[in-house]
């Protein structure tokens, strides 16, 4: 039975007591995306395999160990996505996006799925903001992606966060490093787990970003990749560093920031929480500016982020933060008699054609249960229709939070009378939080 009333292990459903602050955080993320220019851009869940061979990169963790990969019923090879970028390059290469105005920008918010070892923090299906820049090689472009995310963390709150950048170079600077690697890696052989050893062959930079805690204790000593930056990479780094200053964004440079994706050149970056305990990252990205020429296109330098919404979600939890709730109930209706009861079902429907949320009992209860539901619902009014009210044509509205009552009509003109009395109990209500303050 377990089967039928589990969700697989790494799933997580989202209750309507908690979609509220998914909602909020999709909303401040939409907004600033749209506000720095980006468009939103929604790909499918499952590609062809091969699209992520190619960009995430044969020799990674998640092309390895993590792709959820079945053959369809026509014999392909499909892949759920386990990132939003590759998609997005692909459709951004398929729709011919580039002959647009340059920078394209495109945002999107994904489901993605990674086989991983499920814990606090990684999930087997995780939800991503992502955003996604083309055609721009300019470092302020860097520092104006970063600047987004910077935006959502502040917008939501999100305290003691630590922006983490580095620069992993081009495939220029690259040549040397991995010989460096392959050097260093080489002496510790016999240690390294059985992936890092085909890893050494590979890609060395791989065993950087292993996850085994004897490789990641290695790598700690390896070379760092900083030191062997062409000029033209150090000096697009020293930029971005200098943009960001010009943006008042603090960060650190840490030059052990490899990132786990192959597609990766240049700036790298990471913001990290050490709120939950362990360091988080809940968000990551940086430039990769070969890739949509290595997936057939022309050469385009591009770059981007994804932000873990769970864990974003997961830090504001352990902070404490207080994120604004909407109430889905605005007025909740009660009714005492059967003829009551058929006019508050009339009037909750005519609110909610008129916008407002408006809700009555259905379940034929007593006032006092009605009541005892309107609490329930967070009902952030209450009015009661009786014979008397409908014989005056007027009630008490109530304001369940502060008590107070306002006399309105419930015909003709009460949509108006409620907003305008729901918009001053809110001035008085910022009022005194801002006294409180
Ligand atoms: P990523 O670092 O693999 O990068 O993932 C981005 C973010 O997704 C992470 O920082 C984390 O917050 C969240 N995340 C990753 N794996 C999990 C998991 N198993 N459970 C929960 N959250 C997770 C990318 O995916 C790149 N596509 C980002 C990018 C876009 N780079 C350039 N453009």
């Amino acid at each position: 039975m377990a089967l039928l009333t589990q969700a697989p292990r790494g799933t997580q459903d989202i209750l309507p007591s908690q979609s509220g602050d998914w909602q909020l955080l999709e909303k401040v993320m939409r907004e600033e995306a749209e506000l720095h220019g980006f468009g939103e851009i929604r790909t499918p869940v499952f590609e062809h395999t091969e699209l992520f061979l190619r960009s995430v990169g044969e020799t990674t963790d998640v092309v390895q160990k993590e792709m959820y990969t079945f053959n369809d019923k026509g014999g392909r090879s499909i892949t759920l996505r386990p990132e939003g970028t590759a998609g997005a390059v692909r459709a951004m290469l398929e729709h011919g996006l580039y002959n647009d105005a340059l920078p394209v920008k495109l945002y999107y918010f994904t489901s993605c799925y990674r086989y991983e070892k499920a814990q606090k923090g990684r999930l087997r299906e995780f939800h991503q903001f992502g955003t996604e820049m083309f055609g721009s090689a300019s470092p302020l472009a860097d520092a104006q992606v970063i600047s987004i995310a910077d935006s959502v963390f502040k917008r939501l709150g999100v305290k003691d966060l630590t922006l983490e950048i580095n620069s992993i170079g081009c495939p220029q600077c690259r040549k040397t490093y991995l010989e460096a690697l392959k050097e260093y890696f080489s002496q510790q052989k016999e240690q390294l787990c059985e992936t890092c050893l085909s890893r050494l062959e590979r890609n060395p930079m791989r065993i950087l970003d292993c996850k085994s805690p004897v490789c990641s204790q290695i790598a700690q000593g390896a070379p760092k990749v900083l030191d062997h930056l062409c000029p033209d990479c150090a000096q697009h780094f020293q930029q971005v560093q200098k943009a960001l200053e010009e943006l008042n964004i603090p960060f650190v440079v840490n030059p052990s920031i490899v990132r786990g994706l192959d597609y990766y050149t240049r700036t790298v970056f990471e913001f990290v929480s050490r709120s939950t305990g362990a360091p988080l990252t809940l968000c990551g990205g940086g430039r990769y500016d070969g890739l949509v020429e290595e997936m057939g296109g022309n050469p385009l330098p591009a770059l981007g982020f994804g932000m873990g919404m769970e864990r974003v979600l997961m830090v504001l939890q352990a902070q404490q933060a207080e994120l604004p709730q909407k109430s889905r109930c605005q007025v909740f209706i009660g009714a005492l008699g059967q003829e009551a009861q058929m006019a508050a079902f009339r009037m909750a429907h005519e609110l909610r054609l008129s916008g407002v949320a408006a809700a009555c009992d259905v379940n034929g209860r007593g006032l006092k249960a009605q009541m005892k539901y309107a609490d329930k619902l967070g009902a952030a009014y209450s009015l009661v229709l009786g014979d008397d009210e409908l014989q005056s044509g007027s009630a008490q509205l109530k304001n369940m939070k502060t008590g107070e009552k306002h006399s309105v009509f419930i015909g003709d003109g009460f949509v108006e009378q409620f907003a305008a009395i729901e918009a001053e109990d809110q001035l008085k209500e910022d009022f005194l939080l801002t006294m409180e303050e």
